[in-house]
């Protein structure tokens, strides 16, 4: 017989009742245990496995109901049925509460109790299905989710690599803008940690600075390395490169206000700049800093028609800038940062 099965312990203070409550369901193909008290009751739960329990409410010591979620803790699989004595709705509505299944009222009827039993179990099984589906399926949605942010940050890391890669195949080809990038960069984080930006955002200036000439993907490189003064065709071509740059970057939203750095550090702060002829703080910070760390690092690196300026002569020249083509706190930072990266250097030499 499938109920054969399932154990059932009954926990009532007087022996006849135990007595005849166990000779009945044994009789019907059940496994009874008995208990007298709630310690009792306790004690054979730690003991075994228990898959139904009939609870008495009133009982000396401690009563049913606050047995129940001690019961539930320790066996959460258990559908507890209470026997009360009266008819007291409020007893057995505090009995559900706490995790009981039903209630029986004494004298119980034998013919409702073995329905009953079955009732509760079934009511038991299928709560309990619930909660370990909704259990499975938070879980499966949090590692789900994770996995996905993990794929997606691999894919914005490995795509900011590959323009990376870019910028640096196309700096290799011309021996005098090699490495520039990588230098803007540097100097930008450098002076927006000077000006006390977040470090995300430094970060962000970082990024945008290895990125900042991207866009020269896009110009002719007869152009690009061509030694003397530009037409004003090939110059017009040449500031293309910042609207090019962010359209290639455009599609990588989570780039952000990096784009914005890039196709704005050829503006200036006197609003003669390209390409949108913005002024003073309409344009980004990101994109002031970069415009400072760029003419810095051309006036610090040798071209062909001009030969390498020493740091603080460069600075000396970009303070006539400041107020016009550079923000003056952006200036500001450059010097400061200027300095101290020759402290750094010189006490480098030292060592
Ligand atoms: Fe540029």
């Amino acid at each position: 017989m499938s109920d054969g099965s399932i154990s059932v312990l009954v926990v009532d203070d007087e022996e006849p009742i135990r007595n005849a409550l166990k000779k009945y369901l044994t009789q019907q193909g059940y496994e009874v245990t008995t208990a007298g008290s709630g310690d009792e009751a306790i004690k054979v739960l730690r003991r075994q496995k228990i898959g139904c329990m009939l609870l008495d409410v009133r009982m000396p010591g401690r009563s049913g109901i606050d047995l129940v979620p001690q019961i539930m803790e320790l066996e959460p699989s258990i559908a507890i049925l209470m026997l009360t004595a009266v008819n007291d709705a409020t007893t057995a509505a505090l009995c559900m509460q706490r995790g009981a299944m039903d209630y029986l009222t004494k004298p119980i009827d034998l013919s409702d109790l073995s329905r009953a039993i079955l009732r509760a179990i079934r009511r038991r099984d299928s709560l309990l299905e619930q909660q370990h589906l909704s259990q499975w399926l938070k879980e499966e949605v949090a590692t789900r989710t994770a996995e996905l942010r993990r794929e997606r940050e691999k894919l914005e890391r490995l795509s900011v690599a590959t323009l990376e890669a870019l910028v640096n195949a196309l700096e290799a080809k011309d021996a005098f803008i090699r490495g520039h990038s990588t230098r803007v960069a540097d100097l930008g984080a450098m002076i927006a940690a000077e000006m006390g930006l977040t470090d995300e955002r430094v970060e962000a200036v970082r990024m945008a600075g290895r990125l900042h000439d991207i866009g020269k993907i896009g110009v002719r490189e007869e152009i690009l390395s061509k030694q003397g003064p530009l037409t004003s065709d090939e110059y017009e071509q040449v500031k293309q490169h910042v609207v090019v740059g962010s359209q290639i970057l455009a599609p990588l939203t989570h780039l952000g206000e990096i784009i914005g750095f890039v196709r704005s550090h050829h503006e200036r702060w006197d609003g003669q700049g390209y390409p949108d002829k913005l002024k003073g703080e309409t344009i980004p910070a990101g994109a002031r800093i970069l415009g400072a760390a760029e003419i810095y690092d051309a006036l610090t690196t040798a071209r062909p028609y001009q030969e390498k300026m020493p740091p603080d002569a460069a600075v000396e020249r970009m303070r006539d800038l400041s107020g016009n083509a550079l923000d003056p706190a952006v200036f500001a930072a450059l010097e400061a940062a200027v300095k101290r990266r020759q402290t750094l250097v010189f006490l480098d030499d030292r060592t």
